[in-house]
């Protein structure tokens, strides 16, 4: 198989209707319609969702199509998200990549979302090197969180994951609490420059294994700013900017002293993260940081790899396709709660 394999991908699991062409591991363009309808509601709303991939799905393809330069006869591979997700949403990805498929006879590979995320570091640019394997990941997206260890390309296993609350979550609900928008885990990030990460203490959850959990932490925040509130009214806006940097320290704590103990009980000191989360600025600069201080070698994806895009879609059918030889059936669809 020749390495300019030009692949299709298309991504509609959440909130994001995003297509974008590969060229080998080049990224040709990689076009993402947000949906800003859910803000209003504080999350994402499922039927609206659906609909609005509805409504962007052949205008993202086409773009994507056009702005690589391409025509969609060159394509000589579709890779779709197969889940996890929202089924509406998968459902609509899934219908048109299957349906393209079969009228331009063009092989058809699913993909694992979460995988999908992982696979993002073997996009190829210039700005930094790509993991070698073994290595763990911290996937943390808005609706998982995940320590994955990575033998290759499509040899995955979970080895901890939340038991409630994602990463993501947490700092979405918890913005929501402080009167920001969905999702609120970016303006955190932005807020938080500007705070003091001592100003608050909140609850630190106790598990022993590599699992996490983030609910008992909403509910100490919000406890907390209750209490506060009842004291002074304009409690939050006084305090916006301590309260996300206080909120930001105690999460990505949580998420590095996970990574630390299952590096330390691995052996594997080979770490990256990868999901919407690991655009976190603060997440980033500790990582690093723990990688300094352990000797350990640190991946951290592209910036706009991060959070869902169609390009890390594409990537993971490609090495699918092209390294396990696998083509995927028409008969096979959706699934809201895929495993690796
Ligand atoms: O991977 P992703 O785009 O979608 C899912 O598969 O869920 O992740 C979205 C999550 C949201 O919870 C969002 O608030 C969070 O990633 N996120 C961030 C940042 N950018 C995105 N959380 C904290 N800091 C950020 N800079
Ligand atoms: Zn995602």
């Amino acid at each position: 198989m020749t390495d300019n394999l030009i692949v299709l991908g298309i991504e509609s699991s959440c909130d994001e209707t995003s297509a974008a062409i590969l060229k080998g591991s080049k990224v040709l363009s990689n076009i993402i319609a947000s949906q800003k309808i859910h803000e209003e509601y504080g999350g994402v709303v499922p039927e609206l969702a659906s609909r609005a991939h509805q409504q962007n799905i052949i205008p993202v393809v086409d773009v994507a199509i056009k702005s690589a330069n391409i025509d969609k006869k060159d394509i000589d591979l579709i890779a779709y998200t197969k889940g996890p997700g929202l089924l509406g949403s998968l459902l609509v990805g899934t219908s048109f990549a299957k349906s393209l498929s079969f009228s331009l006879n063009i092989p058809l590979v699913s993909v694992n979302h979460m995988q999908a995320h992982i696979l993002a570091h073997f996009i190829e640019h210039d700005e930094q090197e790509k993991p070698e394997f073994p290595f763990l990941c911290l996937t943390v997206s808005g609706g998982h969180t995940q320590i994955v260890r990575v033998e290759n390309y499509n040899e995955m296993k979970i080895i901890g994951s939340t038991l409630d609350d994602a990463a993501g979550e947490a700092f979405d609900k918890s913005a929501k609490v402080l009167g920001l928008k969905y999702p609120g885990g970016p303006l955190i990030d932005k807020y938080a420059k500007e705070g003091n990460i001592n100003a608050f203490t909140f609850g630190k959850p106790k598990i022993d294994n590599l699992d996490f959990s983030f609910s008992g932490l909403k509910t100490s925040i919000m406890n907390k700013i209750n209490t506060l509130l009842q004291k002074d009214k304009n409690f939050i806006s006084n305090n916006l900017e301590d309260l996300c940097a206080s909120i930001q320290e105690s999460i990505v704590s949580i998420l590095i002293d996970k990574i630390n103990k299952a590096s330390l009980q691995t052996g594997i000191s080979n770490i990256a993260i990868a999901g919407g989360v690991s655009a976190n600025s603060y997440l980033r600069k500790k990582l690093i940081e723990l990688g300094k201080n352990n000797n350990y070698k640190i991946y951290i994806p592209k910036f706009e790899y991060c959070t869902d895009n169609a390009a890390m879609i594409a990537i993971a059918g490609k090495y699918k396709f092209q390294t396990d030889d696998i083509v995927t059936d028409f008969s096979e669809t959706a699934s809201a709660r895929l495993s690796f």
